[in-house]
């Protein structure tokens, strides 16, 4: 009787133990790491960052931010899904479709090949609209390809499923719906004649092998900057500006992307 008293005592001190072994207080570091990783900050927002890293850490047995930080930095799977989990993919077809048109008329000019890039491009919605606005605007099947890269690998193997839902369809016609896409239950399911149009890569646009994937004739980046500082902004987009093959073919940033 009094062993087993002794027993569950000794449980419950471990219990208690590695409850006060957590310390989750300052993730003021992991915000500084993630922002020199990727460019993404969360100054502003530095308690949602909190919560976040908080349930990250707790989902998988990891009881301080110290310790994240630690096993980040030997751990590739981990700094993954870290990256997966604090990066925001909101995107759906037909986004800020005049730019989309502008660079349609702008395709219609040239008679060679273009290459595009979408820098990110999310789950594809970008991408995939783009081929869209195309081929419906008779631009040949053989004259353009397009690179999507994201730094999020969960973003982008939905990209390459092609699934969506209807909320991210929700600027196209229905015509263009019945066009592109079949249905299945509430899914819509993009057919192979717009995904062959693109390439996906998983890639962090301030990494050096980034600029190893060539250069484009137009470039898309939208909706990224927004995460960014004042001074990530201006870096980014020097890195996009090196990536053009005419350096006076402006890049096609986001309504909100202000510098
Ligand atoms: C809101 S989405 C924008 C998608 C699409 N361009 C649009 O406008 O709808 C922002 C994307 O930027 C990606 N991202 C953030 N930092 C990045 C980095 N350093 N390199 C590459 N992609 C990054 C995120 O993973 C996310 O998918």
């Amino acid at each position: 009787m009094f062993s087993i008293f002794k027993k569950k005592k000794a449980i419950e001190n471990i219990e208690i133990r590695v409850a006060k072994d957590e310390d989750y207080a300052d993730v003021v570091p992991v915000a500084e790491y993630f922002k020199n990783e990727t460019g993404v900050t969360f100054e502003k927002q530095i308690s949602i960052l909190k919560n976040k890293v908080t349930a990250f850490c707790r989902r998988r047995g990891i009881k301080s931010f110290l310790e994240l930080l630690h096993n980040v930095k030997h751990d590739n799977e981990l700094k993954q899904e870290l990256i997966d989990t604090l990066t925001t993919n909101e995107t759906f077809f037909y986004r800020e479709f005049k730019q989309i048109e502008e660079l349609v008329k702008l395709v219609k000019k040239t008679d060679k090949k273009v290459d595009i890039l979408c820098a990110p491009s999310a789950t594809g919605e970008e991408p995939y609209s783009i081929v869209i606005a195309l081929l419906e605007s008779d631009i040949p099947q053989h004259s353009f390809h397009i690179v999507g890269i994201d730094i999020n690998q969960d973003a982008l193997d939905k990209a390459e499923k092609a699934l969506f839902k209807e909320r991210n369809v929700r600027n196209l016609s229905s015509l263009l719906i019945d066009k592109y896409f079949q249905k299945d239950g509430e899914k819509f399911i993009l057919k192979d004649i717009i995904k062959s149009h693109v390439t996906f890569k998983l890639t962090n646009l301030f990494d050096s092998s980034f600029k190893n994937i060539g250069k484009f004739d137009f470039i898309f980046s939208r909706n990224m900057l927004i995460y960014f500082d004042k001074e990530t902004k201006l870096k980014a987009k020097e890195i996009l500006e090196s990536m053009r093959k005419n350096p006076n073919q402006e890049i096609f940033f986001g309504h909100a992307d202000l510098f």
